[in-house]
């Protein structure tokens, strides 16, 4: 017997770190990265076959361990004995680039093990299982990365609210770079936490600067004012980088495309690596921008047009 699961990547518009303190935060389905996980009957211990290991789930290394415990949880919550299948994940996720990729892989894996044992998934129980594995990747997951690499349309998110469907429908492209540096999530959202203990009235001013600006964007986007919706971005990238979660690779991707006319620019998901996103006018200007990025140390882009929600 043999079962699959499937989810995507996402892009964070706005809002990273400050949706983790109940800021709102724009975030969109990125289906240009996906993941599949199969499942296989076989006789014996179950197996994995991922990009980070290959053997007995028993063994698996300590940094899977997310992925590892949601197995578990999973078939406990299926009440399925943990044996006689084979579990194989291909993804196009970027692994640690702020791409959600470990939301989408244990999205993808639920989805399967589901799948495989003939039951029906609620989406509360993908959301609540998938948070159990996005806590030991991040220590406080806000529940955006769960909610988007499960989902297929853009939202306004805000932790623990009903979930708000968002259509995009603005005349701008994204341009979207890979630094190919690993990204720091865990250490990020900590490093944003440390601060809120050593200097709680700044941070937390930075936190609301930084929810005012997604819900400014989010009107941006409603009336198409692409030019505001730049400015949105870099003054969130400017803040972001102040809490401690850019880094120079990013800053200077930043720089480049508003040096070559993006209307704005920012680091997206985690930070400190992984990925940013700049804003471009048209396709035109988007494809010269991801030459640019390329050309200043970029290891891949993608490019997305925010009007394909129409
Ligand atoms: O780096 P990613 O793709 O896991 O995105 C993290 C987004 C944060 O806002 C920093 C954390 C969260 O749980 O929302």
């Amino acid at each position: 017997m043999k079962a699959t699961g499937i989810s995507n990547g996402k892009i964070i518009l706005m809002g990273e770190h400050s949706v983790v303190y109940g800021e709102p935060a724009i975030a969109i389905p990125f289906f240009a990265t996906a993941i599949e996980t199969t499942i296989k009957t076989t006789n014996g211990p179950v197996s994995l076959d991922c990009f980070f290991y290959k053997g007995p789930l028993s063994q698996a290394p300590k940094r899977l361990l997310n992925l590892v415990t949601v197995i578990i949880e999973t078939v406990k919550k299926l009440d399925k004995p943990l044996k006689n299948f084979d579990i194989t994940i291909n993804s196009t996720i970027p692994a640690e680039r702020g791409m959600g990729s470990s939301a989408a892989v244990a999205v993808a894996t639920i989805r399967a093990l589901f799948h495989y044992f003939e039951e029906s998934l609620s989406n509360d129980v993908l959301l609540e299982l998938t948070n159990i594995s996005e806590t030991i990747a991040h220590g406080n997951p806000s529940g955006l990365d769960a909610a988007m690499t499960s989902g297929t349309s853009p939202l306004y998110y805000i932790k623990g609210q009903k979930f708000e469907f968002f259509p995009l429908k603005v005349s701008a492209y994204l341009v979207v770079a890979d630094t190919g540096i690993t990204g720091q999530t865990k250490e990020a959202v900590e490093n944003i936490a440390l601060l809120y203990h050593s200097d709680p009235k700044k941070t937390d001013d930075s936190i609301k600067q930084l929810g005012q600006l997604a819900k400014e964007a989010k009107q941006a986007i409603q009336q198409n004012k692409t030019n505001q919706l730049g400015v949105y971005m870099t003054q969130a990238h400017t803040l972001l980088d102040s809490l401690g979660v850019s880094n120079t690779i990013l800053n200077t991707l930043v720089h480049t495309s508003l040096e070559s006319g993006a209307l704005g620019a920012k680091l997206t998901g985690g930070g400190r690596g992984g990925c940013m996103i700049a804003l471009a006018k048209n396709k035109e200007h988007a494809s010269q921008l991801s030459d640019v990025l390329l050309n200043a140390g970029a290891k891949h882009t993608w490019i997305y047009n925010m009007r394909k929600d129409d």
